[in-house]
């Protein structure tokens, strides 16, 4: 009920838009690291004084203006140098619906080449996040494309798919983030219940483990993390392998653990005016995130 609740309100052209107006709020400020750049690279940095990584993602989706998606490849670019002049270890995630996938394909084709070219002049990885089913096979489509000339490119398989096993398999020798998926999808195309996804999910993480190029282990589930660790040991998978991520601002305790353990740790950091879609859907996935909330509106 809350998640289809909080699903609904993420998709709300009319509060994303109230929201962009009035800055961080709601409690959004402990998961988003800011809304400038500035911001973010000064998160950045402790979080790699802590030997922890970042992917690095400029807060917006389903754009249907193309100078907004303009303005987003403007933005990423922005990031991409900023990374390069701070010498922080981060790389991009981006969303193809804000680069325009709803407008033209072609337009958010060349939008995301452009980034994606600008990134590897410096060697920065660039990873196509997944959004609803409606996006899933043009998002690959442009994977398919780009990753003919550039090899700095990846995406997400989501577990919650019927057809994951099909695509983790296809695209195996890309570095590959595997989650459990954040939309609602139909029972057509995707498992309902939490007990098929995590089984669905445990059995993508050790495919990919065991035959994959290199696997972001994105959860914060300490049952699979731990579930990963007892595999990787009994399978001599070596640490360079895979890595954990998780989000800004989640579970900071675990994600400082498992880096000082001496797992690669990747955070993914979220930032800019666009975070109502992103907060609402972690509002969905975990309504005890509420407490984030409540604690934030009495912090004052
Ligand atoms: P889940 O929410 O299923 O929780 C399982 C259990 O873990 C809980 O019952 C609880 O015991 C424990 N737990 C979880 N969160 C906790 C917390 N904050 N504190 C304490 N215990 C907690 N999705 C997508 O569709 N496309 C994408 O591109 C991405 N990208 C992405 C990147 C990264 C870095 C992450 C971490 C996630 C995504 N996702 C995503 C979201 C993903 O699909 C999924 O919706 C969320 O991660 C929630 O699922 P979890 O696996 O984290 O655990």
């Amino acid at each position: 009920m809350l998640k289809d609740l909080f699903i609904g309100l993420s998709q709300n052209q009319l509060l994303n838009k109230a929201a962009q107006k009035y800055g961080l709020k709601l409690g959004a400020q402990t998961v988003v690291a800011g809304t400038n750049i500035e911001e973010t690279i000064k998160s950045i940095r402790e979080l790699n004084a802590h030997g922890i990584a970042c992917t690095i993602d400029n807060l917006g989706e389903f754009v249907y203006k193309k100078e907004e998606a303009t303005e987003a490849k403007e933005k990423i670019i922005e990031v991409i140098e900023a990374i390069h002049d701070n010498h922080v270890d981060a790389h991009i995630s981006l969303k193809p619906t804000q680069l325009g996938l709803d407008i033209d394909y072609d337009f958010c084709f060349n939008n995301l080449e452009e980034i994606v070219e600008r990134a590897n002049r410096y060697d920065i990885f660039i990873n196509i996040d997944m959004e609803d089913h409606n996006h899933l096979q043009p998002s690959f489509d442009i994977l398919d494309d780009l990753s003919k000339r550039y090899d700095n490119v990846g995406t997400v398989i989501q577990a919650y798919f019927f057809n994951s096993e099909e695509n983790i398999k296809k695209y195996k020798d890309f570095r590959l983030r595997i989650v459990k998926g954040a939309y609602k999808e139909p029972a057509e195309v995707a498992y309902q219940t939490k007990k098929d996804i995590d089984a669905n999910f445990i059995k993508l993480i050790e495919w990919h483990l065991l035959n994959g190029k290199f696997a972001s282990i994105a959860t914060h589930d300490h049952h699979i993390i731990n579930h990963v660790k007892r595999f990787v040991k009994e399978s001599n998978i070596p640490n360079d392998k895979f890595e954990f991520q998780m989000l800004y601002g989640f579970r900071k305790d675990l994600q400082l653990q498992l880096a000082s353990e001496g797992y690669n740790f990747c955070t993914y950091v979220p930032f800019g005016k666009d975070w109502y879609g992103y907060f609402m859907r972690r509002l969905a996935e975990r309504p005890q995130n509420l407490n984030l909330v409540v604690k934030q509106a009495f912090n004052k």
